[in-house]
């Protein structure tokens, strides 16, 4: 996929746009990305998808989204995708409450979209470490949502966690740190949440990613990496 835009847009955290021939991705799937020089490839979540433009947001952890920095526009990367099951807005109620914590937010953006589209009433929570990390808030508003950010450190009009926003509501979809996960999904009676594993081939082959859940073993890239309230075992 070609480079269209690569900015840094919070600290640490960087906004990739790609041209890219993908029909209708759905929210909550990843794609693959191979940098040149490391072995394996790194999986990042669709943040939007509109136009045949794909977006994804980065936090710089490594050697591998480092690399991702020094991409420009007009370079070309080696991506494939988009993989895993994506969100089931099939069975989602009427009104909706996505949670997300820190690179947990992207793929909340694009399923806010697929919401809304859908007529649904969306209420928006995110969580990051500091003001400094925080992004997307505004884009989310600009969808006419709800949005509450709770910062873990620092002056802020909600410091805290995600969880002390979160009163009650009728379904979860929540995307993020594990323990913000657990706390959300301890919280809540419904819902789908997305899990992060080190993934090997990332499409199902190496079984390198399976957890076990209530209905069996799952592989996180293939029948993950959403799972739903029920199945889940901490
Ligand atoms: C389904 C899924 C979606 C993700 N979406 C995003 C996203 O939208 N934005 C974002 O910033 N990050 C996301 N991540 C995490 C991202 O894949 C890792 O931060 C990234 O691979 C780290 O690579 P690195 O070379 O910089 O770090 P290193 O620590 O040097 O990576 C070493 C190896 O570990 C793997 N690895 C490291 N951390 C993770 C991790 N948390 N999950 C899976 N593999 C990992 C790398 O692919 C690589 O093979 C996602 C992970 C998964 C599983
Ligand atoms: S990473 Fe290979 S099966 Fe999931």
């Amino acid at each position: 996929m070609e480079i269209l835009a690569n900015q840094l847009i919070a600290k640490k955290t960087w906004k990739m746009m790609l041209f890219c021939d993908y029909q209708q991705p759905l929210p909550g799937q990843f794609v693959e990305i191979a940098l040149p020089g490391f072995y394996l490839r790194r999986p990042i979540s669709i943040c939007d998808f509109e136009s045949g433009i794909l977006t994804i947001i980065y936090k710089v952890v490594g050697d591998g989204t480092e690399a991702m920095t020094r991409c420009r526009p007009g370079q070309h990367l080696d991506i494939i995708g988009p993989f895993g099951n994506g969100y089931n807005l099939a069975v989602m109620p009427q009104k909706i409450t996505l949670v997300g914590g820190g690179v947990g937010v992207p793929p909340l953006f694009y399923l806010c979209k697929k919401l809304l589209q859908c007529n649904k009433e969306v209420d928006v929570i995110l969580g990051f470490n500091t003001k400094e990390e925080a992004f997307l808030q505004q884009e989310f508003a600009a969808l006419g949502v709800s949005v509450k950010t709770a910062i873990m450190h620092g002056e802020a009009e909600h410091q805290g966690l995600v969880t002390d926003l979160f009163t009650c509501c009728d379904y979860v979809c929540s995307c993020g740190p594990e323990p913000m996960l657990k706390a959300v999904w301890q919280q809540s009676k419904e819902g789908q949440y997305s899990f992060e594993a080190r993934m090997g081939c990332g499409f199902g082959g190496c079984m390198g990613c399976s957890v076990e859940t209530a209905s069996g073993m799952k592989r996180i890239c293939k029948e993950g990496p959403i799972l739903t309230q029920e199945e889940i075992l901490w």
